[in-house]
């Protein structure tokens, strides 16, 4: 709920379990003074005072800077020297910039964006307008509020009221001001194949952060950034999480004062993106998903998980059964076959898999990653009937069907590229860089959209097909375009990723019963942009279970599990098994939405009969994994992992877990079940909810490794 006290000139916005305050302060700064717990009063957060050499206006008076004020958003060289949001280049050629408080409204809904990914179905939004008579700028400054999950979005819009031409050089779309405690910075760090581990540091007296400026929004860092106090813990303590709904280069910093104020930003990367404004002109930021937790970083997680869930992923997919895949990649890479296909397919039937996913290498001349990208048709060699025949097949063994693709890219062997060399994205006299020698197409540039758009279309709308992969396997640089003027040559990275959103949009429309998969080289576009039109992603391409465990832990800080996809498969990345458990695989694979990536002809008879096991168990507790709260277990020692994943109505639970120092016998707290009920495990054992709450709960592992359990609630 949003409401203002016209006395106190108070605005607060409350959900279900947090509430949000700023205030009005000498009727043009807009002063930020809470942000945590549920409360009544808000008195005793806003204070004045001098301090010396911060900047200060002569009619307001030295007690109020704009330097020491916490604010709603800052702007640079306007007193406030600490990082600042928001900076615009004006008609005069300088930076200085300040906008005042004018009007606010306050509306149900919020404002739908048409190109960008957002959060859908708000309660309300409060609407802060500023102005800036010198620019001729008015900034709208947008609260959307999301009550039963904690969360409030934030974005902006600039409107160029004034005559003149004016640049935005910085707009960062969320910046929360704190203050005081010893905060840790919680981020999710890593690199290809290692991606989204937790990362945590003692906030400093400086400035820290993490970004993207390399076109996606990256194996290396992700948008998400959370603080917590140091006493913190899984379960406990407080801690404010941002996420950006955005997959191209961002940036998330935190600023601690010597004395200690803190503040938090998060938006589009000020390095690589400017915007032009001309006179009547409007430009809205993506947004950023805010949200406090008092009870931990499983709280956290919650609020963001359900944010997800709710409000950014498909409606029509989020609880929908997902497919169990038996996918190409790890079992052929580029050496698609069609007999050996229908081979792999007759035992995914066996075994209870339920679609086969043809990875790269179906379409083009596309033998290897050197050729072929760009030239979506189908290749007769590799498919003499066509793709629709074989999809016929496929259905008539009683599964179903998917493909990958790669639409932002081309190969400079290919047609497309012979055809359209203006079509890739390049800076003018400087030769372009390869990454997976690949090429980026020029996305800024609405025909080349159209051609790819119209070209998978036409390929594929007469295959019958559920599940589509969609990657992005490089790194982009030299990111200019030949079809944008000199002047708007700093918009093109931005411009970039809204193409591929329109890319995105228009394909999950022309195909709006297919389940879509993203992926970027594994987890490199893993966020909350994409997982508005592809309800999950794959995670990373290291499927080796000892690696995922930290992968899919530190993706579970975030993201919930229905967005996580996890394949079990023979990789032995980690070297640290000689030849490969499935059962152990499996179980790390209940992190996640469960698939296969092996070949699946070449199993023993014992293997066989474990994957058979595993899909049907796995099928017993997909809803739950889909729709449940996830709680890490707390208090593990290193090499040990774990979580408890329970009903909203507790009338169920799955626990997971791993040691991979080898005990065969623990005991782990649990949290969060009901201590009223009875539950009883799918093998008839009975547990009192009371007792385990109380005691934990004893794990056996199997061989010294892994172990679940999944219990209904027998009764209250
Ligand atoms: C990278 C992906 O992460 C893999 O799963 C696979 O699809 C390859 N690309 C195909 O080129």
């Amino acid at each position: 709920m949003i409401s203002f006290d016209l006395e106190e000139k108070i605005f607060r916005i409350d959900t279900r379990n947090t509430t949000y305050a700023f205030k009005i302060a000498h009727e043009k700064f807009l002063a930020h003074l809470y942000y945590g717990k549920k409360t009544d009063s808000l008195q005793g957060f806003y204070r004045e005072y001098p301090v010396d050499f911060a900047p200060y206006i002569e009619e307001i008076g030295a007690n109020f800077s704009l330097d020491t004020i916490p604010t709603e958003l800052s702007f640079f060289d306007s007193g406030d020297t600490k990082d600042t949001a928001i900076k615009i280049k004006n008609k005069n050629g300088d930076s200085s910039t300040l906008f005042y408080y004018k009007e606010h409204k306050i509306f149900k809904g919020r404002l739908e964006f048409e190109n960008m990914p957002y959060s859908r179905l708000a309660n309300e939004t409060l609407e802060i307008i500023y102005e800036d008579e010198t620019s001729g700028v008015e900034l709208h400054s947008y609260y959307s509020v999301f009550e039963n999950s904690d969360t409030i979005t934030r974005y902006l819009k600039f409107v160029n009221k004034g005559q003149n031409k004016v640049q935005i050089l910085q707009a960062t779309g969320c910046q929360l001001d704190l203050s005081g405690a010893d905060y840790t910075l919680v981020t999710l760090c890593g690199e290809y194949g290692k991606e989204r581990n937790i990362t945590e540091y003692p906030l400093h007296v400086g400035l820290q952060g993490i970004y993207s400026k390399r076109g996606h929004s990256s194996h290396q860092f992700n948008p998400f950034m959370a603080i917590k106090t140091s006493k913190t813990t899984e379960n406990t303590g407080e801690a404010y999480g941002l996420e950006f709904v955005y997959s191209g280069d961002f940036e998330a910093r935190a600023e601690m004062t010597y004395d200690k104020r803190v503040r938090l930003t998060m938006g589009l990367n000020r390095d690589t993106f400017t915007w032009n404004l001309q006179a009547g002109e409007e430009f809205i930021t993506p947004e950023v998903i805010m949200t406090y937790s008092s009870e931990g970083l499983n709280k956290l997680s919650q609020n963001f998980h359900s944010h997800i869930r709710e409000h950014i992923i498909n409606p029509k997919f989020v609880y929908q059964k997902r497919p169990i895949v038996i996918n190409t990649w790890e079992a052929m890479y580029f050496n698609i076959d069609e007999e050996i296909l229908l081979r792999y397919a007759e035992k995914a039937k066996q075994l209870g898999i339920d679609t086969v996913v043809i990875d790269d290498g179906w379409f083009g001349k596309r033998n290897d990653d050197s050729i072929g990208l760009g030239d979506w048709y189908v290749n007769q060699e590799k498919f003499k009937n066509g793709l629709a025949d074989f999809s016929e097949k496929i259905h008539a063994l009683g599964l179903k069907l998917g493909i990958w693709i790669e639409p932002e890219m081309v190969n400079p062997k290919s047609e497309l590229y012979k055809a359209h060399p203006e079509w890739v994205l390049q800076c003018k006299d400087r030769p372009c860089s390869l990454g997976r020698r690949q090429l980026v197409l020029d996305l800024t540039n609405d025909e080349v959209i159209e051609y790819i758009v119209e070209q998978i279309k036409t390929t594929l709308s007469e295959v019958k097909l559920e599940y589509i992969k969609w990657d992005f396997n490089r790194t982009l640089c030299e990111v200019g375009s030949l079809s944008l003027p000199k002047e708007r040559q700093g918009e093109a990275k931005h411009r970039f990723t809204l193409g591929s959103y329109k890319m995105h949009k228009k394909l999950t429309e022309a195909f709006p019963n297919v389940l879509f998969e993203g992926c970027s080289g594994g987890g490199g576009r893993f966020d909350a942009g994409i997982l508005f039109y592809c309800p999950q992603i794959w995670t990373s391409d290291n499927t080796d279970p000892v690696c995922r465990l930290a992968i899919q832990k530190g993706t579970s800080m975030a993201y919930p599990l229905s967005t996580i996809s996890a394949h079990v498969s023979d990789s032995l990345w980690n070297k640290l098994e000689s030849t490969p458990d499935y059962n152990f695989r499996f179980n790390v694979a209940l992190g996640g939405v469960l698939g296969y990536e092996m070949n699946i002809t070449r199993l023993s008879c014992d293997n066989e009969k474990k994957v058979t096991e595993q899909i049907k168990q796995y099928e017993k507790f997909a809803p739950l994994i889909l729709s449940g709260d996830v709680y890490r277990l707390d208090n593990l020692e290193d090499g040990e992992y774990g979580f408890v994943c329970v009903a909203k109505d507790k009338s169920e639970f799955l626990l997971v877990y791993q040691n991979l120092n080898g005990s065969t016998k623990k005991r782990v707290p649990i949290v969060s079940i009901d201590n009223r009920s009875i539950y009883k495990d799918d093998k008839g054992n009975i547990y009192r909810g009371e007792k385990l709450l109380k005691e934990g709960i004893e794990i056996v592992t199997t061989s010294g490794t892994y172990s679940y359990l999944h219990c209904f609630c027998e009764k209250k």
